[in-house]
């Protein structure tokens, strides 16, 4: 990677010296901070997109042969690595060691003929495998073990916890089943790295970088990937003119406002992905957004996608979150664990609206733990007094600034369980003044309301924004109502043997018992009842089965 900089140096415009010089210092200094195995979200995004950049995504049959596949591909240099996966289809990742060998692939690939339609000929790292002139033979087994790309059904996950045999093992094994795979990783890199493709078309030098959950540590398998168009390298940023002499720059159209360009680099860009885009489909351009957007489905690989530009506060949020999440295991696990509740009651929705949503409710996570009175994480204050030189970072004026060097910070001890943070997160929200109090990460401490919201929770870096001003009363009061029913459950709970009977946390997910607090959801399907009902008795028949 550093000789890519290098080389990026070297051909590099003057202007870009210092950019690129400055993240060169970083993956130095990152590199030292690896030492302690924990890496930093930069080495961590630097690394996949160099994965992603050697892989192409094929297109194949679920009859193909692995081996005869995996051989053909290899004419053209060794594969690193490869998997397979199902979304409406077939389809392989394979890593090349060389970048050369996806050259090497692309040259040797055809242009489909079709003889009804016309196509585009955009070429793009995305492949169909065709099987000229052959059959396939009757008695061919599908080869290939396919790697999940979502989540298992919340029934499944009920069973499974169930048959956990304490409550800390139970979030745990949530956690497991619900996080990012590996494969899943490496499948959000390559969608952006193909994404850039399509925008380089326009700005060469150009990223595309993956934020949110699908790096920030707390994504589940199936939720949107959040991309970000970074035109930092040729935005000028970073121009350092000569004191005195000659010196040339571009000339560049001028646009009324930073908002005016980042909407028409958006809506070509936007333009591009719905007319030339393989793969991308359903593309809406929300271009009048506080921050513009543009959201489609990219189909071979399933993920809802949204493009944004000039977001830079979000990236530095996501490097939040993802320090936060490294710091501590307890703080991916009660986040995964307070998603998941959330999600089965329907607190928050895919459907945007007056909802909580999943990342007001990793603030509200990070809140708890910083109020323990042994506090598990520190505030976000402290960890910009910890920060060294190479850390700062303001944003449109917004301080930035915190510690990457996770041997700088030191936690107090705290040995609570994930069963006892789980019940005080809930009983910590029962009972919280959200009619007079804001939840601040970056004191670590409530603060009085500012303005009049049901709930207020500051956002970490625009200090004057209420990341959760979406949410009315109506969904707050079921958040609290749910939050004391959990208590009231988990504290009733004392079964510490494995039992079909949903117990522990997998109690928490079945359906709210307390009047005027179910689900939107739920209450158009059958009776809360009968789902219950049934679901005793699929666990029924497991165990019976494997018993018998
Ligand atoms: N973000 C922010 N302020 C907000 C909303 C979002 O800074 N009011 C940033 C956060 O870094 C967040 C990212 O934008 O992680 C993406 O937002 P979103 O997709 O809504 O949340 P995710 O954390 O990605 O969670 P989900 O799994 O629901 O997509
Ligand atoms: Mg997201």
């Amino acid at each position: 990677c550093l000789q890519k900089v290098d080389t990026f140096l070297h051909r590099s415009i003057g202007t870009n010296v210092v950019a690129a010089q400055s993240e060169a210092t970083r993956k130095d200094e990152s590199d030292e901070k690896e030492k302690d195995g924990r890496k930093s979200l930069y080495v961590v995004q630097a690394e996949r997109q160099e994965q992603a950049e050697k892989s192409v995504l094929i297109s194949c049959n679920s009859r193909t042969n692995e081996k005869k596949f995996l051989k053909h591909l290899s004419r053209h240099g060794d594969i690193k690595k490869h998997f397979f996966y199902e979304s409406y289809g077939m389809y392989a990742v394979v890593e090349f060691v060389n970048q050369e060998s996806v050259a090497s692939l692309l040259e040797e690939a055809a242009i489909p003929s079709v003889s009804h339609e016309s196509m585009v000929p955009f070429k793009s790292r995305l492949l169909s495998l065709r099987n000229v002139g052959s059959v396939a033979s009757p008695n061919q087994q599908p080869g290939q073990q396919c790697q999940p790309q979502t989540t298992i059904p919340i029934n499944e996950l009920i069973q499974r916890l169930s048959r956990e045999e304490s409550i800390d093992q139970q979030i745990t094994s949530l956690t497991e089943a619900y996080q990012l795979t590996e494969e899943n990783s490496r499948l959000r890199f390559l969608v952006c790295s193909l994404l850039k493709d399509i925008a380089a078309a326009y700005f060469p030098e150009c990223n595309i970088k993956p934020f949110g959950s699908s790096v920030n540590g707390f994504g589940k398998l199936g939720c949107d990937l959040d991309m970000f168009l970074d035109l930092d390298g040729i935005s000028g940023r970073n121009i350092k003119m000569p004191k005195s002499g000659l010196c040339l720059e571009y000339q560049m159209k001028r646009a009324n406002s930073e908002r005016a360009v980042t909407q028409s680099i958006l809506s070509v860009i936007g333009e591009c992905v719905d007319q030339f885009g393989p793969g991308c489909a359903g593309v809406h351009k929300i271009l009048n957004a506080r921050c513009p957007l543009v959201r489609f489905a990219h189909q071979p690989s399933g993920f809802q996608c949204d493009l944004t530009t000039n977001n830079r506060v979000a990236m530095k949020s996501t490097e939040l979150l993802y320090l936060y999440g490294e710091l501590d295991p307890r703080v991916r696990c009660l986040v995964f664990t307070v998603r998941c509740w959330a999600r089965a009651h329907g607190v928050t929705s895919s459907i945007p609206g007056a909802w909580i949503t999943n990342f007001s409710l990793t603030v509200m996570v990070l809140f708890f733990l910083q109020r323990r009175s042994s506090p598990i994480i520190p505030t976000l204050d402290h960890l910009r007094d910890l920060a060294g030189p190479a850390d700062k970072s303001v944003i449109e004026g917004n301080d930035c600034t915190f510690v990457s060097d996770f041997s700088k910070i030191q936690l107090h001890s705290n040995t609570e369980t994930l069963e006892q943070l789980l019940c005080g997160f809930f009983e910590f929200y029962a009972a919280f003044p959200f009619s007079m109090k804001s939840i601040n990460i970056r004191k670590g401490k409530e603060q009085n309301k500012p303005e009049v919201a049901p709930l207020h929770i500051q956002n970490p870096f625009e200090n004057s924004l209420n990341v959760s001003k979406n949410v009315n009363a109506t969904q707050l009061d079921r958040f609290v109502a749910l939050c004391q029913e959990s208590t009231w459950l988990l504290q009733k709970s004392e079964t510490n043997t494995p039992t079909p009977t949903p117990w522990g946390l997998a109690s928490l997910l079945l359906p709210s018992q307390v009047a005027g607090i179910k689900s939107r959801k739920k209450r158009r399907r059958e009776p809360a009842s009968e789902r219950i009902k049934s679901l005793l008795e699929s666990l029924k028949n497991k165990n019976e089965q494997k018993t018998s």
